[in-house]
């Protein structure tokens, strides 16, 4: 976990205001407003169909809003220059809800693909880099020359993981990343993000069903319901009426999820959950 308490950290890195969004006759977000602070984990819930994975590709500038603004470390991306998206490109690492890897290429050549987009470098550059992020993500040296299909699931997410950090992105986007998995290898990834999180100093925007993942490594949590969302520490969400957030943050899995997060932040000497168990 961080260092650095909310408050601290202070700095909206990613602003939403107004945030219209439809498909046709459908209102996916209706006045949506949320602040991303830099360096924080916030972990973004909802309803299956409730606009999540809508939300993440509007702020990186991949779905066009109806209305509203976005603002990602400083830029206008419903209005800038193709020169300047691809910038700030550079600087978001973004894991997709299906973790899509070419399926023809190696890891390592996956990795070796996003930084020939975005960089001109000698290939032995590129094959270091790869073996670099290849380790980074805790994977073997040897996952370098595997297709994806010769991997485990697992393995798979973190390829692709070291495939969204090829570039040593400043925000990092994930899209269900333990969705799949069984609990420890789900539990191995949090841990994972976390130490990512802590080593490079990310700011993670990860839209996850895991209750374990949010009690345990998110600073902030933002539900998506009514189109809109409610924003807030684990704690305070856990005070939130809501139907929807009772329900799911206060049901038995929620519960049990919060003794798992005050075990994990107890181990590690952080200050516990004081939700109502
Ligand atoms: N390109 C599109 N065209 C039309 N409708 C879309 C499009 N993309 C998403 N939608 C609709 O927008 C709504 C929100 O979709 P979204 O994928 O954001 O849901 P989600 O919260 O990520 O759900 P899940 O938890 O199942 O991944 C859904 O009703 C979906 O059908
Ligand atoms: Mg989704």
């Amino acid at each position: 976990m961080p260092t650095l308490s909310i408050a601290e950290r202070n700095d909206p890195i990613i602003r939403v205001r107004g945030l219209v969004t439809r498909f046709g006759s459908q209102t996916i977000h209706d006045g949506l407003d949320l602040d991303v602070m830099r360096g924080e984990v916030l972990g973004v819930v909802g309803g299956s169909g409730s606009g999540k994975t809508v939300l993440l590709r509007t702020i990186i500038g991949l779905d066009k809003p109806a209305a509203g603004s976005v603002e990602v470390l400083g830029h206008d991306v419903l209005d800038m220059p193709d020169t300047e998206r691809q910038v700030l490109e550079k600087r978001c690492g973004v894991l997709f809800q299906d973790g899509a890897l070419f399926s023809s290429m190696t890891v390592a050549e996956n990795i070796e693909f996003a930084l020939r987009e975005n960089l001109d470098m000698p290939q032995e550059l590129m094959e270091a880099i790869a073996a670099l992020k290849i380790g980074l993500v805790g994977l073997p040296e040897d996952a370098a020359e595997k297709l994806p299909a010769q991997l485990s699931g697992g393995m798979r997410k973190r390829a692709a993981l070291a495939r969204a950090l090829a570039l040593d992105p400043e925000i990092l986007f994930l899209d269900e990343p333990t969705s799949g998995l069984d609990p420890i290898a789900a539990d191995g990834f949090d841990t994972l993000i976390e130490d990512l999180h802590g080593s490079l100093g990310l700011t993670v925007f990860m839209v996850t069903h895991d209750l374990d993942t949010l009690f345990t490594i998110c600073d902030r949590i933002a539900v998506l319901v009514d189109k809109i969302v409610h924003v807030g520490t684990p704690e305070q969400l856990l005070r939130d009426a809501h139907p929807w957030i009772r329900a799911y943050l206060r049901g038995p899995r929620g519960r049990a999820a919060q003794e798992v997060g005050r075990q994990q932040r107890s181990l590690l000497g952080q200050p516990l959950l004081d939700g109502a168990l």
